[in-house]
């Protein structure tokens, strides 16, 4: 499957609820939030078909997200399924991490729960280690949760765990060092995102944004100069590098400054209405 641009569709984003437990700035607006109605939403049969008929046509990638995917009732029954669907070789999970300690079944938490179901890989949110300037940004005080849904992560024996970090002046730019230590203690992958104009508050300004290249900067006085790493590729836009004298890899994800960004994109996204999407940036 191509896309008119001549990009080669192998990666299907999949949002299961527009809802979630947190109110990130840059995500939802800040207002009251209204949600699709329960009856405008894809149950999960109609999303497993959409899921099939793109693997049919090349998808071989499923990322399940949001919202908040975790929240939705019964995402582990649509989780299941997944491994069902010949040709899908791979099963992620984006995630905020508040409810992947959560125990689901006797013993078991979340995301053992989820990895038992073959996700192979997830990603959690985590702007900050610092719990009140978390709360800021989140509009919720669920930092120790997001902490222990990370433990059990860890703990779940994922393929893969990638810490993503949304880059906010003022907010967290005193956290790249700390971050990138707590990530290479859990031996983590850390990704920076430069913040893209998706909420309706006033999010992109001189006075909000941080550029990938100003983190790199800062992340390099104190580490010495990264090391590329171009033959390491997750799905996506990520530019990884390696930190000196260290196995360690960050990735820097620069949706808004790097002019070659879409190029190497292989998604589509459903919404969990049930539209299909060439790429976040049609999201409003
Ligand atoms: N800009 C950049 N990243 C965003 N995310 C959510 N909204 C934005 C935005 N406006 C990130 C979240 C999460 C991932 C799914 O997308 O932090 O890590
Ligand atoms: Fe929720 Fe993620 Fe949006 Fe934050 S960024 S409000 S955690 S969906």
């Amino acid at each position: 499957m191509q896309d008119r641009h001549g990009h080669h569709i192998s990666y299907l984003r999949v949002s299961i609820t527009d809802r979630c437990n947190e109110r990130c700035a840059y995500c939802m607006p800040h207002e009251l939030q209204e949600w699709f109605p329960r009856s405008e939403i894809l149950t999960y049969e109609e999303t497993l078909r959409l899921i099939r008929i793109g693997v049919e046509l090349g998808v071989s990638k499923v990322r399940i997200t949001g919202g908040e995917p975790l929240t939705r009732r019964g995402v582990l029954d649509l989780v299941r399924e997944l491994p069902k669907i010949p040709g899908l070789c791979d099963v992620g999970l984006s995630t905020n991490g508040t409810l992947l300690a959560r125990e689901v079944e006797p013993h078991r938490t979340m995301a053992a729960a989820l990895r038992h179901a073959s996700v192979r890989s997830v990603n959690i949110s985590l702007d900050t280690l610092d719990r009140h300037a978390y709360s800021e940004i989140t509009g919720r005080d669920l930092h120790a949760q997001v902490l222990n849904g990370i433990d059990a992560a860890v703990a779940a024996g994922f393929d893969q765990i990638k810490l993503n970090t949304v880059l906010m002046r003022g907010r967290n730019e005193d956290q790249l060092i700390p971050l990138i230590e707590f990530a290479a203690a859990r031996n983590l992958i850390l990704r920076f995102i430069e913040m893209m104009p998706v909420s309706t508050r006033e999010v992109l300004d001189e006075e909000n944004f941080i550029s990938i290249s100003e983190a790199k900067r800062a992340i390099e006085s104190r580490y010495g100069s990264l090391i590329p790493q171009p033959d390491f590729r997750t799905n996506g836009p990520a530019a990884y590098y390696q930190i000196p004298g260290r196995q360690q890899r960050i990735g820097f994800i620069g949706a808004m400054t790097n002019l070659h960004f879409c190029e190497s994109c292989n998604k589509l996204r459903l919404t969990c209405d049930g539209k299909l999407r060439p790429c976040l940036g049609s999201y409003l």
